[in-house]
Order: structure tokens, then sequence, then C-alpha cells
């Protein structure tokens, strides 16, 4: 595998997302040796903090945040290619410090901006008056990329000023997910799912990301975000282009998001006419997680009583070309659900003649269950002869299930952000979404925001631990269909 020496930068280095997934990933990958041996790992805060703090800091963390027993050697190794740099990140004069310890001309220069979105701006400042931007330079995004269409254009002209898009990654840590690139697989490298996958035979399909974990000390960012753009506007959004967009070349950068523009553009605007209908969201009032008592959406610490913030959305979709044309896709996600749970539901269509009347009077349409996480494998629901001589022919349903962790063995499965920095390192853009996405799917947000803010219709109250409010299942069973439990 390519592996090019490099200077990985973290601004923000301190933050809660380095500490959690980005310093934990670089252990990983240092452990399985895909880390060039002369590759740097720079951090970038505004701490006033030693060489020697900085270590023990990162020590610490991983400590925290790795659940495996950790290898002091692998430990070491990585530590040994660590520098910390201070840098007030709005002060451009002080990104000259970088100088010291990173070099563009020779080698590639990443700088991931783990900081608030209204840092992007000073960061591209600094890097570029320090003389820091060259070509192999790359700048690697986290979301949110703003907050609607407005701002995030706002955002993506802001980092254009210094770099081209072939330089910039925008991060969507579920293009990472193991079981989201085997969707790619499952449907590009099976042929009976590449000549099944259209209105002719699938009825609808399901797309769930439910949460368990409630918002507790996360109030203060979540509420000015809700669960439409925290969870719907990213990861729903490039979930659903991967399920429903058409084949694409080759897996170059190009031609993968080519054709998930594609499926962006397709999609049918919701309207202050239709949004009541196509539409639900929803807030968790108290409730019992796994038998433990939650609180309230409202009651969390630091809430405000009066928040109308949604915890919960689930939508229909349309899709509007001719590969989709009178197939719906209903999206749900929500905070302090019943459990943590992924999954696209696959429903096919009845068969247009039953000939087993005599003992089943319908017969029920297959499904296919692609299991995101956890416990991630793929299942296909069918029927078939119960074994016996009894009179008649007697049909069962039974699922033939594919377990990733029984096929594969225990393997371990890499971590998104794992695989997400090494493609950056390796210069594949892929993964990573290009600015026409990210607008393009903000335009489709921000028709639901708009209809929502002319719609007197309330939030829908659950229970924390439930499968939402009642409103969802209705979403459904209006068009006489239910969701997959
Ligand atoms: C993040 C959201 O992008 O994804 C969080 O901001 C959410 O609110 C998280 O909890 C879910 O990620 P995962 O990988 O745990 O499904």
């Amino acid at each position: 595998m390519e592996k090019p020496p490099c200077d990985f930068t973290i601004f923000g280095v301190l933050g809660d997302l380095s500490q959690r997934n980005l310093l934990p990933s670089l252990y990983q990958l240092e452990k399985v040796a895909l880390l060039h041996p002369e590759t740097r790992i720079i951090g970038v805060a505004r701490h006033d903090l030693s060489q020697e703090a900085f270590l023990e800091e990162v020590r610490h963390k991983l400590q925290s945040f790795i659940s495996e027993p950790l290898e002091s050697e692998t430990v070491e190794r990585l530590l040994a290619r660590m520098h910390y740099v201070l840098i007030n990140l709005d002060v451009p004069e002080e990104y000259i410090r970088l100088l010291e310890v990173v070099n563009p001309q020779e080698r590639v220069f990443v700088s991931y901006f783990s900081v608030a979105p209204s840092l992007f701006g000073p960061i591209c400042t600094g890097l570029a008056q320090a003389g820091l931007v060259t070509p192999t330079t790359r700048v690697v995004l986290e979301k949110p990329i703003g907050r609607n269409l407005a701002t995030s254009q706002e955002i993506n002209d802001l980092v254009a000023t210094v770099f081209s898009e072939n330089q910039v990654y925008r991060i969507d840590h579920y293009l990472g997910k193991e079981t989201v690139m085997n969707l790619l697989a499952l449907r590009f490298a099976n042929s009976i799912f590449t000549t099944n996958w259209d209105h002719n035979t699938i009825d609808h399909v399901q797309i769930t990301v439910a949460e368990e974990v409630a918002i507790g000390s996360r109030w203060g960012y979540f509420d000015q975000a809700g669960q439409l753009r925290d969870m719907v506007q990213n990861h729903l959004m490039q979930i659903l282009t991967l399920v429903a967009m058409e084949p694409p070349v080759n897996l170059n950068d190009d031609s993968l998001r080519t054709e998930k523009l594609k499926v962006l553009k397709a999609l049918r605007p919701i309207t202050a006419k239709n949004v009541d209908k196509r539409v639900v969201r929803g807030q968790y009032g108290p409730g019992f997680i796994k038998g433990k008592a939650v609180p309230g959406y409202l009651e969390e610490q630091g809430g405000h009583p009066a928040s109308i913030t949604e915890t919960f959305v689930a939508i229909r979709v349309d899709i509007d070309n001719w590969r989709w044309a009178g197939v719906p896709f209903y999206l749900r996600t929500g905070k302090a659900m019943a459990c943590k749970r992924s999954e696209v539901v696959i429903n096919y269509k009845p068969l247009p003649h039953n000939i087993f009347t005599g003992n089943c009077r319908k017969l029920p349409a297959n499904k296919l269950i692609i299991r995101l996480q956890p416990d991630e494998g793929v299942e296909i629901e069918m029927l078939n002869k119960v074994p016996g001589l009894s009179d008649g022919l007697h049909l069962k349903r039974s699922m033939l299930d594919l377990s990733f962790s029984e096929a594969f063995g225990k393997e371990r499965i890499a971590g998104a952000y794992e695989r997400l920095i090494l493609e950056v390192m390796q210069g594949k853009q892929a993964l990573f979404i290009c600015r026409d996405e990210v607008e393009r799917s903000w335009q489709w947000i921000d028709s639901i925001q708009e209809a929502w803010a002319r719609t007197s219709e309330p939030l829908k109250p659950y229970p924390a631990g439930s499968w939402g409010p009642v409103a969802s299942v209705a979403l459904l069973a209006r068009d006489e269909r239910e969701w997959e439990e």
C-alpha cells in the first residue's frame, strides 16, 4: 500500500474530535505499520504546553479513548513522531512557527481543521501568509460545513481563496465505515443485485440510523443544529446516494462523486404544502434506555425548557429519475432511541401471482437488510417450504444471514477515521465530499427548514428509549407500509 511521508497537522489537537477519533486512529495506523517511517504528526492548539506535557496529554488520551490494551512500543513510536506547536489560530503572524517543523516543499503537508468552522478562514489565511501553501498541501474540513446553503457557500468560498478543490478533503466519517463502503461491493460486484435494483423490482427503501445516546452535555452545540442538520444533511444523505446512484465508471475520485451528485440533484424538494405529510420531527421526553432512567431533552444539563430543536426526524424522500420513479425512500434518525442501529432495508415488490393460496393467502415480499452497525452483515428474508409430508405446501419466512464477524473471523473492523486519514495521506478524494455535493445537500435540507418555519405543526414527543414518535409509524402507514423492527 502506498504510504508517502507526510506532515500531518491537526489544528485543535486538544479538542474532543481529535482525542476521541484522530489520535486513536493514528495509533491504530501506527500499530499496523501504515504510517511512513518519516511521517510526522504535528499538534496545534492555543494552550501554552511544553512538548513533554503535550506528549503526556496524548498518552493519557490514548489510554482513555482506546478500549483495547495499549501496546507500549506502538505508543512510543507514535509519540516519537509528534510535535506540539502553540498557535493562536486567529493570529496569522503566529503560523510561521510551523515552519520550524514542517516542510511543505518536500513532503505532503496535510492540515486537518478539527475546529469550529468560524476558524477555517483564519487558518487558511495564516497558512498562506506563512508560505505554507504549495501544490501538495491538503486541507481536511470537518463537518458542519455551514448551517444552510448560504453559510456553507461562505465557508467554501473562503477556503477556495487559498486552496483549489483538488486540495480540499471534506469529511463525512460515514464514508469511511467498512460497511458503508461495502454497499459499493454489494451493489456493483454481485449480479443478482445489479439487475434487481430499480423501480421494476423494488417497492421502497428504508434507511435507519438510530442512536441510543442522548444529548447530555452536548446540548449547546446540538440545540443550534438539530437532527436534520447534524445527521440527515450529511450521513443519511451519503448513505442514500450510495444506495440510489447509477454504477460509476470506476472508483476514481470523480466517477463516484459525479454519480452521487446526480442523485442529490434528483431529490424532490419538500414544500410548506407537503412537509406535514412527508416529514416528522420529534423531540425526546423522559424515558428509560436499557432500564436506566433518562431525562428528556429539555431537562438535559444546560437545556432550555422552550427549545423546539428536533432530536428525531423521519422523511419520505422521492427521487425524480428513471430508476427510482415511484419508489419512496424513507429515512429516520434520532437520539435517545431504543438501541444503536443503522441499517438499509430494501423491500422488494410482492409477486404478481400467488400459487400457494391454499396455505398462504398473501405472500410476503423479499427483503434485503444491510446492517451497517453494530453487528455488521447482510440478511435476505425469504420464503421456504417447511419440510414434511403434511398436506399441501407450507411456507415459512426465514433468513439467509451473512454476519461479517462469522464470515471474516476475528479480523478487526478498521475505524472510519483510520481509512479516511490514510486516504488523505495518499491523496485520494473519492471518499470525501465535493463542494457541489455539500451545497446540493444543503439546498434540499433548506427546503425542509423553510417549510418547517411556515408550518404550525408542533414537534412530536417520544419517550427516550423508544423508536420515535407515533407519527413516524403513521408516515409509512399512510402509504400502507411499516418500518422494519
Ligand atoms: C456525528 C454527529 O457526525 O455522528 C453526532 O455529530 C453523532 O451527533 C455521530 O452522534 C454518530 O456517529 P457514529 O459513527 O457513532 O454513528
